[in-house]
């Protein structure tokens, strides 16, 4: 489906009827991140996943997209679709989305969930080592970030050559332009630690324990600083965890939902 949001044609699969959950995906990804959740969740659920802005099949816009601006066009959705409050669940990028929009609209949500994600800010070397990947992007296209990137999403051990063939093909359809903005607004988000202590939604925060590229003891701290959240570790899962152990992913979610 698609949407006018924010100016912008914004895709998204639409499916399930029940509480509303909205699917925030990570980088450099689109809404087939979530492809088990809307399988397996759709039953009991109405599960909303959109692409981001210039990710997937959405429209993009030129220069740094800002997490800020990302949370914005999920609550312009949340709008246009008049969903109440939701349950939202962001992987990674999408995490930092999400505790943009739980600053900014925490009346919007009835619970909060942080996938292999965390609050802090790039270290300055890792913001410049971005900028420099988006000014490879802009002259060699994205396979400088899907080669240095695919390889990290699964778990180290899955040798399922089925499964790293369709992370390859989820990340294959960025375009460079909403890669480039992606990056450019990672390096620039704001150190989020200190809205932790705020948070009032029930919140679950989920990790893969061989995620190397947001390593569990994030997710740890995540849980520290929110208080009552619950933290759910799963096992042989890589950055990925949603889609690579996709049932245990699910079963967690189903036994948290508020
Ligand atoms: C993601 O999966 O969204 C990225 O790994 C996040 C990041 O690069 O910080």
């Amino acid at each position: 489906m698609q949407a006018l949001i924010n100016g912008l044609q914004i895709a998204f699969t639409d499916e399930g009827q029940g509480p509303p959950l909205v699917f925030i995906h990570g980088f450099p990804l689109n809404r087939q991140a979530w492809t088990k959740q809307v399988e397996g969740l759709q039953a009991t659920y109405r599960v909303i996943a959109p692409d981001l802005r210039g990710l997937g099949e959405s429209q993009g816009t030129a220069g740094t997209v800002a997490m800020s601006q990302f949370a914005e066009d999920i609550h312009g959705l949340v709008e246009h679709l008049n969903l109440g409050p939701i349950v939202l669940i962001g992987h990674s990028m999408g995490g930092y989305i999400a505790l943009a929009f739980a600053k900014a609209y925490p009346a919007a949500l009835r619970g909060l969930v942080l996938v292999a994600t965390k609050a802090g800010a790039d270290f300055p070397e890792v913001a410049e080592g971005r900028r420099a990947t988006a000014e490879k992007v802009r002259i060699e296209g994205i396979s400088v970030v899907l080669k240095a990137m695919a390889p990290k999403m699964l778990s180290a051990k899955n040798l399922d050559p089925t499964m790293a063939a369709a992370v390859l093909e989820f990340m294959g359809h960025s375009k460079p332009e909403g890669v480039i903005s992606a990056l450019l607004g990672m390096a620039e988000r704001p150190d989020a630690t200190a809205w932790l202590a705020d948070l009032r939604m029930p919140t679950l925060v989920v990790t893969g324990l061989n995620d190397i590229l947001i390593p569990p003891h994030e997710s740890e701290d995540l849980t520290n600083a929110i208080q009552g959240s619950q933290l759910k570790l799963i096992p042989k899962a890589g950055h990925l965890v949603a889609y690579e152990q996709g049932e245990a992913f699910n079963a967690a979610l189903r036994a948290w939902l508020p």
